[in-house]
């Protein structure tokens, strides 16, 4: 089956060098280095890029359909990879809307989590929901992502915190990714918070020595994470964790630093785990010695945007320093957008990073972090061979993706090389 895009406007396709390593530094704002020029054409084939060329030679050669075949004619308008979503919590139920307004009366996130909100309250609502209706909420959260551009998107469990409710949580992912025209990379999150029915220690104890075992056992995740942040797991059992699962051949990606340096992105590169994510108050030490150990580090806006705090994640830093970083929704019950434009709007309207850089932050470099073995089918770029996952723009310039905060900047959605979105 073959799908042949014209009359491409500019082709942001972020295939410099080695797709399977992050773009850093400056690098990561090099138009000539990752965007072609209008005027080409791209012929996709069995889910595969096949060729990049100019436009009317693709037409004169390609240009006369078979049955299965299709073509778009892109008006020049502009090319992208499709979004590579790293960090969500997919599958929940509830409601938190209320939340708003307690911390507008001055309760922090903290607070409200003490008062029987926050994650215990979607924890409550999750249990009491059967599978079915886990899994149509997950479908009508996929349907939403595509439209947005997300062609790849990771999931995490976390708002079942016992045995029976995390395997459910995962299964519902597993089930999904039957079905998903796009990826689905599941994460296991049964440390995302302690269970109101149980100690700590004897928590501990069921997800080391029975969630963990269940879940490498029935392979339904393909990571481990962990909230790791003061208030919820130490470091000490967060590396519990974390090791026992390396040790059952599960990689990790963790929570750290959201709220308070813990020490937890230094732990993250110790371990050296695939991602640290959120980092908004990780130490400069353990930024540097992230980029050495070949840690993400994965900033998520959406959070504290929602939570009414200062966008001051040193995202330019990373770029002076060449330290590599990727941007993410962090979907969840606090911050419900699955929108990585919205996160793109962010990190150029109000943390001052170039569209390019951080667009390789939700393309190029989370795809990194994903990977589970050395293969060809590495996503967050557009070069013949890759994966012919690829956003078709409204505007004509590649940087329209980010710059249309509330709208929609994405007309057409490819994953594989098939239409998804219409
Ligand atoms: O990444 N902070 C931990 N987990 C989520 C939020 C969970 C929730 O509030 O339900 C996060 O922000
Ligand atoms: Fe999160």
């Amino acid at each position: 089956m073959r799908h042949l895009l014209l009359n491409c406007g500019p082709i942001a396709h972020m295939a410099h060098g080695d797709v399977q390593t992050p773009l850093v530094g400056k690098d990561l704002v090099d138009r000539d280095l990752s965007v072609h020029s209008s005027g080409l054409g791209i012929l996709m084939e069995n889910g595969k890029i096949a060729l990049i060329d100019d436009s009317e030679s693709l037409q004169t050669e390609y240009g006369s359909l078979h049955d299965e075949d299709s073509i778009t004619d892109c008006q020049g308008r502009a090319i992208i990879p499709g979004f590579v979503d790293s960090h969500s919590h997919l599958i929940w139920a509830g409601d938190r809307s209320n939340e708003m307004r307690l911390r507008q009366s001055g309760l922090t996130y903290q607070d409200i989590a003490k008062m029987g909100g926050g994650i215990g309250k979607t924890v409550a609502a999750t249990r009491s929901s059967c599978f079915s209706d886990l899994l149509n909420r997950g479908k009508e959260r996929i349907t939403r992502a595509i439209s947005f551009g997300t062609t790849t998107l990771e999931c995490k469990s976390g708002y079942g915190l016992s045995v029976e409710s995390e395997l459910q949580l995962l299964e519902v992912v597993n089930k999904l990714s039957e079905t998903s025209v796009i990826d689905l990379h599941p994460t296991w999150l049964g440390a995302h918070d302690f269970p109101k029915e149980m100690s700590h220690a004897e928590y501990m104890g069921q997800i080391i020595s029975e969630q963990l075992p269940a879940v490498v056992e029935q392979g339904i995740a393909k990571w481990t994470d962990v909230f790791c942040e003061p208030g919820w797991y130490t470091l000490e059992q967060t590396e519990e964790i974390v090791r026992t699962s390396q040790d059952a051949g599960l990689p990790a990606r963790l929570h750290v630093d959201e709220f308070e340096d813990g020490g937890g992105l230094d732990l993250a590169a110790e371990l050296n785990c695939a991602s640290g994510d959120h980092v908004g108050y990780s130490s400069l030490e353990a930024r540097a010695r992230a980029a050495q150990s070949g840690t993400m580090q994965t900033f998520l806006p959406g959070t504290p945007y929602v939570l009414g705090k200062q966008l001051q994640l040193p995202l330019d830093q990373c770029l002076n320093e060449n330290w590599q970083f990727s941007l993410a929704s962090d979907f969840n019950p606090n911050c419900r957008s699955l929108s990585l434009p919205f996160v793109g709007s962010l990190a150029t309207h109000r943390m001052g990073i170039s569209p390019l850089a951080a667009l390789a932050a939700v393309t190029r470099n989370p795809a990194t972090t994903l990977l589970r073995e050395q293969t060809d089918v590495v996503a967050g770029s557009i070069r013949i061979g890759g994966p012919a996952d690829l956003l078709v723009l409204h505007g004509e310039d590649v940087d329209h993706w980010c710059q249309t905060p509330g709208d929609n900047p994405v007309a057409i959605t490819i994953k594989s090389g098939v239409i998804v979105n219409s």
